[in-house]
């Protein structure tokens, strides 16, 4: 069977190389052979061993029958959201590391892929090199889940790793990001938060079965956080990392936000350093299960794509229990519905606006637990009498 891979950058090339170096062991665990048949990008690429291979025109992998496996490492929504349908309407099945694409898109997609007996997979999306999608639809499926809370983005977390232990300016850390090929295309996905945010919203998809749009989850990066905030949190034992988090309320909504957030050193998410990524699950059967790994980078990423492309090679037509479906109604709670406590740090004494609140350093308090509308009004009172240096929620 020839396997396309779209896009020939960071994790496109990886999935090229590990083709062709791992193929016997590929070909093991497929069942079969699996050859790289195509590779469609802009760009010409004539050094590498397989330049032949390489095609500018997407009809021409469409129009060979022995193409059973599309790879999408493009990224962005054109023209990888039609690529990827055409491929799944011809009955292929399709493997994608685009998380804009799944979060996005996953519904409809998903839906031609059973209407088609396809697969539409998407491990690297969300945790780069992570087993993480596969073992929340085949082992976590009946274990109830209820809540998530993860670091999902490298970059950041290597910026801030790098900021905040190493000393480097913004500048130098996200230039290393870029160099160690982590970031986006536009690093601002990954430092104003969204990128964060569609990997929120497709676990979010999939847990709980339909969809969860991006636009709707409140989402701030990591650009307001200051080595003040930094020095004050570790004075408290705590550590700040961007956090993305999901519930499921009562009611059947979905709470969920992408913010930089205070963790207690004693969690396991505060360890987390450099590009690693960590996905703390808890559910009602198994209490809390902790997934790590490389979150971001060529080789851990290409290895989820190709572990898709094996899944798809021995699938025996859909996989039911990848699927989520657009609803009617969104299903995303009032942002009111979950209360936090803040890290609020001021430039005067702001004691007496914040009853109930715990004094943690010079005009520097942790707020007792407000909903969204309470913390607002509470930001309009700061700033009548002067500036409010930061707001950080604390998770806990
Ligand atoms: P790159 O920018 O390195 O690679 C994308 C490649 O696709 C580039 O060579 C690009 O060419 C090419 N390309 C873009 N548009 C087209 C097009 N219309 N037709 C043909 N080729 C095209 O990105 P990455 O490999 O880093 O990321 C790919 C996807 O995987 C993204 O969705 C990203 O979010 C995701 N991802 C990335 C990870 C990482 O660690 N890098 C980890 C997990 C997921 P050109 O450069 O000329 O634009
Ligand atoms: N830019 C992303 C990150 C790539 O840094 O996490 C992996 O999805």
């Amino acid at each position: 069977m020839k396997i396309a891979v779209l896009g020939h950058g960071t994790v496109g090339s990886g999935v090229c190389e590990i083709l062709i170096e791992k193929s016997k062991e590929i070909a093991k665990s497929a069942g079969k052979e699996l050859e790289l048949g195509y590779v469609l990008d802009i760009r010409d690429f004539e050094d590498v061993p397989y330049s032949e291979k390489f095609t500018k025109d997407f009809s021409a992998v469409l129009a060979d029958p022995e193409v059973g496996i599309v790879a999408e490492a493009m990224g962005g929504l054109e023209p990888a959201h039609s690529y990827v349908k055409a491929a799944l309407e011809s009955g292929r099945s399709v493997v994608t590391s685009n998380k804009e694409l799944v979060a996005e898109k996953g519904a409809e997609l998903l839906s031609i892929a059973r209407a088609h007996n396809a697969n539409f997979l998407f491990e690297a999306s969300v945790g780069g090199g992570i087993p993480l999608i596969r073992p929340l639809y085949s082992s976590m499926n009946a274990a109830g889940i209820t809540e998530f809370a993860g670091i999902l983005n490298g970059t950041t977390n290597y910026i801030l790793t790098k900021m905040f232990r190493f000393g480097e300016s913004y500048e130098e850390a996200l230039s290393g990001a870029q160099t160690l090929g982590y970031a986006e295309k536009d690093p601002s996905a990954d430092v104003l938060g969204w990128d964060a945010c569609r990997k929120a919203a497709i676990l979010s998809s999939l847990i709980w079965g339909r969809t969860l749009r991006p636009s709707e989850i409140p989402t701030e990066g990591i650009s307001k956080i200051t080595s003040d905030d930094v020095n004050l949190a570790e004075s408290c034992g705590f550590s700040i990392k961007l956090i993305a988090r999901a519930k499921l309320l009562e009611n059947g909504k979905i709470f969920a936000k992408v913010s930089p957030a205070m963790i207690k050193n004693d969690s396991p998410l505060a360890s987390v350093n450099d590009v690693f990524n960590a996905v703390l699950i808890r559910a009602e059967t198994t209490g809390e299960v902790l997934f790590y790994g490389k979150g971001a980078g060529k080789m851990p990423t290409a290895s989820s794509v190709i572990a898709d492309i094996i899944e798809c090679a021995k699938a025996k037509g859909n996989i039911k229990e990848v699927f989520w479906e657009d609803g009617a109604q969104s299903v995303f709670a009032n942002a009111d519905a979950v209360s936090e406590r803040y890290c609020i740090r001021t430039d005067y004494d702001a004691s007496m606006l914040i009853p109930g609140a715990e004094i943690i350093g010079t005009n520097a308090y942790i707020t007792p637990p407000l909903s969204e509308s309470e913390i607002t009004v509470l930001e309009e009172k700061i700033l009548e009498h002067g500036s409010l240096l930061s707001k950080i929620p604390l998770f806990e």
